[in-house]
């Protein structure tokens, strides 16, 4: 049993905030921005928006590409760490895209949730007796970001990517090779933490507050350098070994197609595997960071400007909070 990607959607808020608006309300500049992450604008929602809507857009896209009823999808995986609901999203989300006969959860892991995502769905489809999986990829965390802090705010956008991942045969299998890695001893580089846990933490003469605060979650913290490090070293290495599963050498990568981060990550991702510019995928120069979002969406976009092709090889890598990172290795 095999399984491939057959879909792709993708949908963004209407909202565009550039480096020259955020420039007057942090001091930084669109120079800075720009030359330090290579990203100029990012999408944020605003007024009635919501994550929900975006993620039903996304993925009625991908079932209309891949020409599937909703009422054949199986699984739905929203991976988000932002869902509109604490409990989870997947549910009203799968009703909305009127997937009735489709059972969903949400997935945590930060901007490598979508990777996380796509592995779940192939070990779904080999387990048996699922044929069609959803695989929605967003966040907005624009909810948790600090509007007034330089450091992380330029960073950050929101939007929502799906594809639809069918089953098929072995010989036609698309999802070559994996690679997912996790260590928790870098969370104090990149996290966005419970106040009730700041609460509990802050005990007064050794005693915990009880009744607990109501929790709220604060705002992203963020070592910028090391996580900048942290992706450089993991990002090739994770790539290398899900191309080591795959059977392929590096040359036989048509796409590189990392979380949108950073530009400077991502070039030095794809200078450490020897790849050429021309074989990078980036968009995040109009939407930032839009962690679980980042990869489906420049997916959708690359397909849907003829730059990837039915055959072509992608190696897709997502990294970030936990820490957690991972790569696949993908046949359009
Ligand atoms: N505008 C102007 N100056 C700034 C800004 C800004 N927006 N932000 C920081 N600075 C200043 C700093 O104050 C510092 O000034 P100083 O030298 O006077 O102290 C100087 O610029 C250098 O700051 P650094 O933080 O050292 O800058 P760096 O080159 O590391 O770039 C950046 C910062 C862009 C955040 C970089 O470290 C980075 O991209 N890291 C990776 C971040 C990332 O990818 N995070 C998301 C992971 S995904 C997820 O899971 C959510």
């Amino acid at each position: 049993m095999g399984s491939k990607l057959t879909g792709c959607g993708s949908a963004t808020p209407s909202l565009s905030i550039s480096n020259d608006d955020l420039s007057k309300i942090v001091d930084t500049s669109d120079e800075w921005i720009a030359a330090r992450t290579g990203i100029r604008n990012r999408r944020v929602l605003s007024g009635n928006e919501t994550l929900r809507e975006l993620s039903v857009q996304a993925a009625k896209k991908a079932l209309e590409m891949a020409q599937v009823n909703a009422d054949d999808v199986d699984l739905v995986l929203l991976c988000t760490s932002t869902p509109d609901d604490l409990f989870g999203g997947a549910a009203q989300i799968l009703s909305e895209v009127g997937c009735t006969n489709a059972f969903g959860f949400d997935i945590t892991a930060a901007c490598s949730g979508f990777i996380v995502g796509l592995i779940t769905a192939t070990r779904f489809i080999k387990g048996g007796g699922i044929q069609n999986v959803l695989v929605i990829g967003a966040d907005a965390l624009s909810q948790f970001v600090d509007w007034t802090d330089r450091g992380t705010c330029i960073l950050f956008g929101d939007a929502a990517g799906a594809v639809l991942v069918q089953a098929c045969s072995a010989d036609e299998d698309g999802l070559l090779g994996f690679c997912v890695q996790s260590d928790g001893n870098g969370q104090k580089h990149l996290n966005c933490v419970s106040s009730n846990i700041e609460s509990i933490l802050s005990k007064t003469n050794g005693v915990p507050s009880f009744p607990p605060k109501k929790a709220t979650f604060s705002r992203i913290e963020m070592n910028g350098k090391e996580v900048f490090r942290f992706a450089v070293r993991c990002v090739p290495q994770s790539i290398e070994k899900a191309l080591e599963e795959a059977g392929l050498p590096a040359s036989s990568i048509d796409w590189l197609l990392l979380h949108q981060a950073n530009q400077r990550i991502i070039d030095a991702a794809a200078s450490r595997l020897d790849i050429p510019s021309d074989k990078v995928i980036s968009n995040l120069a109009n939407y930032g960071n839009t962690s679980a979002a980042s990869i489906p969406l420049a997916l959708d976009e690359a397909v849907r400007a003829g730059k990837v092709k039915a055959g072509d090889v992608i190696a897709a890598s997502g990294f970030g909070a936990g820490l957690t990172w991972g790569s696949a290795i993908l046949k359009w």
